[in-house]
């Protein structure tokens, strides 16, 4: 059986789907697969290793409907048709868990990043302008004690959670549509009202999946109820926030500053101008990026794979309903 995988994987990993028997095709090509190269070449595969913001959309997923398992080397499958999967009997893996404490400390550096406006001070270094001590210019801003407001307090809010409180003895608060009991009982954590959370929070970090109630919620009304020095944070998905919005919001001093790990679009135009904030950092999607934790995603990829080939249910099933039927 064949598997195409999006892109290049390390030889270890694809050394255990090979002693599996598997044969494998590789994109080696450092650049995305059009729509029409990604269904040209599942078609002639059994399965999907899918590395990278691959569009799986209804199309895809019909054309593609013989594949025994589409596994994503990520946690987060909002670009995958979940629905017209499951209804065509396709099961979608991903690898939930390994990726939390990465993604958590990815908030983490941009909360005290933006904070201390680090990545602005480096940047006016590179310009020549170190400058002289000024005890009163250009300062940022403390994290102790202030209050840590998270939207999606799941696996990776936890983590966050759980460095803020014992890092800077951040109170936590959060909105969630199910109460987090660890949260509550570990760490002290309060639900509260999406609004509440909008009001109070000093730094305020999206951990939420995307779906249709989410795109977009954070725009000109809900940057408009925070506090004039809270931090906005997101390393879930770009387009739960208005770009636009958000750029008035820290031009007009709305809010105070910004961190982002991802854009909508993606990536990001170089003459953006958040990127020339001086209390925003941006960074290039890269939650997950460490050797570590790359390496763990791809091994539950390959457990997903061979589990599906197998015709096993996969052991980190996003539409389990699939086996269902
Ligand atoms: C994930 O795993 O969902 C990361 O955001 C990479 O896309």
């Amino acid at each position: 059986m064949k598997i195409f995988i999006t892109r290049e994987v390390p030889a270890t990993i694809k050394q255990s789907l090979v002693d599996n028997g598997f044969q494998l095709v590789e994109w080696t090509e450092k650049r995305d697969l059009t729509a029409h190269e990604l269904i040209h070449h599942t078609k002639s595969s059994d399965a999907l290793f899918s590395v990278g913001g691959n569009q799986l959309d209804r199309h895809f997923l019909k054309t593609c409907s013989h594949l025994k398992v589409i596994a994503l080397c990520s946690v987060g499958y909002d670009r995958v048709d979940i629905a017209a999967a499951t209804k065509l009997g396709i099961p979608i893996g991903n690898t939930p868990g390994v990726l939390s404490k990465t993604t958590a400390d990815t908030a983490f550096l941009l909360m005290q990043t933006v904070a201390r406006k680090a990545i602005h001070k480096h940047k006016e270094i590179l310009r020549g302008n170190w400058g002289f001590f000024d005890p009163m210019a250009d300062l940022g801003v403390e994290l102790h004690g202030k209050i840590l407001g998270i939207y999606g307090l799941g696996r990776i809010g936890l983590e966050l959670a759980k460095s803020c409180r014992h890092a800077f003895d951040m109170p936590i608060i959060y909105h969630n549509r199910s109460k987090n009991e660890t949260a509550e009982n570990e760490l002290g954590a309060r639900w509260v009202s999406f609004d509440d959370l909008l009001r109070q929070s000093d730094v305020l970090s999206v951990h939420a999946n995307l779906s249709k109630e989410t795109q977009g919620i954070f725009n000109r009304d809900t940057f408009s109820k925070m506090k004039k020095s809270a931090i906005f944070i997101n390393t879930a998905r770009g387009s739960m926030h208005h770009e636009v919005d958000l750029t008035n919001a820290l031009e007009n001093n709305v809010i105070w500053g910004a961190g982002l790990d991802v854009t909508d679009p993606e990536p990001m135009e170089a003459d953006n101008p958040l990127l020339y904030m001086p209390n925003v950092a941006i960074l290039p999607h890269i939650g997950s990026a460490t050797i570590e934790t790359r390496m763990k995603m791809m091994q539950l990829t390959v457990q997903n794979l061979i589990a599906g080939l197998h015709g096993n249910r996969l052991p980190h099933c996003v539409n389990p309903t699939v086996y269902e039927r």
